[in-house]
């Protein structure tokens, strides 16, 4: 038997149906917002990546999926998102058309990480890139987006954790306040910190090491680091999260395990401090990817996670894809079952019938089992009087219809 890769996860019929919720509501929300789909291949140049995302990040140092192919050429699945959509907007010439944009996806993405709960290497992300403003009001608009499907979907005791990590210059000062607060400290770390503490010490705070964890608790905070236009831009975007009446807190320990951020960032957590959602501005990406200077913000929410906190929520998702017919007949050697299964089905409505040969008990039996809405039987006598019996599997209500009423006397229940 060949199994399933580790950190990969097959999506069953008893469980995709709350992947269709999760992607209709997101879909639906997205329309509200005016976001439109954008659709991205699953594996790029590595060198979008590299530059996209940060060479200091974990990301990119540890986790990608990266082959040449028969051509030699170095792609990486995709482990996020944003840097395809930002690829994608300046390849297309995206930045010669009005702003603001807003683009949705819905898209599997890869990270060669150590499996968990909520933790895998394959997993899915919903998320928007709105592109093309500096103002607050469009963070805000992002936050709202994302405040609002979560209430949609039922995630319960929702608070956004917000922060802001600057512009180039405040992050800059940071960073000299970072290298010096770890100067004595470093020795005591991580390898990979050490490597952090050359390439971006900003990175060292995402460290998952328990000593590490410890040694940054007192270090310097970026929001003492802000000029005063990112202190602006957050202050407003505070107030309008109040103004909207979005709960939020602001935590100053979010900084985002990738480079491209400036000024607002934000996550949702969960109560093991697990981020369900993540996202920020990014200012800079667009030009440093070949395109003029755009400001743009977005967010990224896994779907996997999502799934396993309303679960953890007691949050019921109904299974839509109740089939409304089962069509049995008795007795009989034609094809009236598919004769009316074709009918209903034309009509709108679902409708199956017996493919191996079962009993009718059993035909019964099975209709209970699929929860099917109605039973549709066709005997001889009601083949002769061009009739069919039709059973509510929830009340054991049974009326007999004429076959050319089935469908106005479905429409009525
Ligand atoms: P991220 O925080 O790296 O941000 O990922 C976004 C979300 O994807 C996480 O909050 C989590 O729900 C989910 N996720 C990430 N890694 C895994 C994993 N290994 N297993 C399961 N779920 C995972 C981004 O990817 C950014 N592109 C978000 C963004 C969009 N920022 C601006 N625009």
């Amino acid at each position: 038997m060949i199994n399933i890769p580790k950190g990969t996860k097959d999506i069953l019929p008893n469980e995709s149906y709350k992947w269709q919720f999760i992607e209709q509501e997101f879909r639906k929300i997205c329309a509200e917002y005016n976001a439109k789909e954008i659709r991205t291949p699953t594996f790029e140049h590595t060198e979008l990546f590299l530059r996209g995302v940060g060479d200091s990040t974990d990301i990119v140092n540890k986790e990608m999926y990266t082959f040449l192919d028969k051509g030699e050429r170095s792609l990486t699945l995709k482990p996020e998102g944003t840097a395809s959509v930002v690829r994608s907007f300046v390849e297309n010439g995206l930045f010669n058309e009005m702003m603001p944009q807003k683009f949705f996806y819905i898209t599997p993405a890869f990270r060669y990480e150590k499996p968990q709960s909520g933790r895998l290497r394959e997993h899915h992300q919903c998320g928007v890139e709105f592109v093309g403003s500096a103002n607050a009001e469009m963070d805000f608009e992002v936050i709202s987006l994302l405040y609002n499907f979560l209430i949609n979907v039922g995630l319960k005791n929702l608070k956004i954790h917000i922060n802001s990590i600057g512009c180039e210059h405040c992050s800059k000062n940071y960073k000299l306040a970072l290298k010096e607060y770890f100067k004595d400290k470093i020795q005591f770390m991580c390898n990979d910190c050490k490597r952090r503490y050359e390439q971006n010490p900003l990175r060292i705070l995402d460290c998952k090491e328990d000593k590490c964890r410890e040694i940054s608790l007192n270090a310097p905070k970026i929001l003492n680091f802000l000029c005063e236009d990112c202190q602006l831009h957050f202050e407003k975007l505070k107030k309008l999260l109040k103004e909207n009446n979005i709960e939020f807190e602001v935590d100053e320990n979010i900084i985002r395990g990738l480079d491209y951020y400036t000024k607002t960032v934000f996550e949702v957590v969960n109560s093991n401090n697990m981020a369900l959602c993540g996202g920020g501005r990014y200012d800079n990406l667009i030009e440093s990817l070949g395109g003029p200077s755009v400001a743009s913000v977005g967010f990224g929410q896994g779907i996997e996670r999502l799934l396993i906190e309303l679960e953890k929520q007691n949050v019921e998702i109904k299974d839509e894809n109740q089939l409304d017919c089962f069509v049995i007949k008795a007795g009989l050697e034609n094809s009236i079952d598919v004769e009316i299964c074709s009918l209903l089905r034309k009509s709108g409505f679902s409708a199956d019938y017996d493919l191996i040969g079962r009993s009718v008990k059993n035909n019964f039996k099975y209709a209970n089992k699929i929860n099917a809405k109605f039973v549709i039987i066709v005997g001889e006598e009601e083949f002769k009087n061009k009739q069919i019996k039709m059973k509510n599997m929830q009340t054991g209500e049974e009326q007999l219809v004429e076959i050319n009423e089935l469908v106005s006397a479905l429409k009525g229940k």
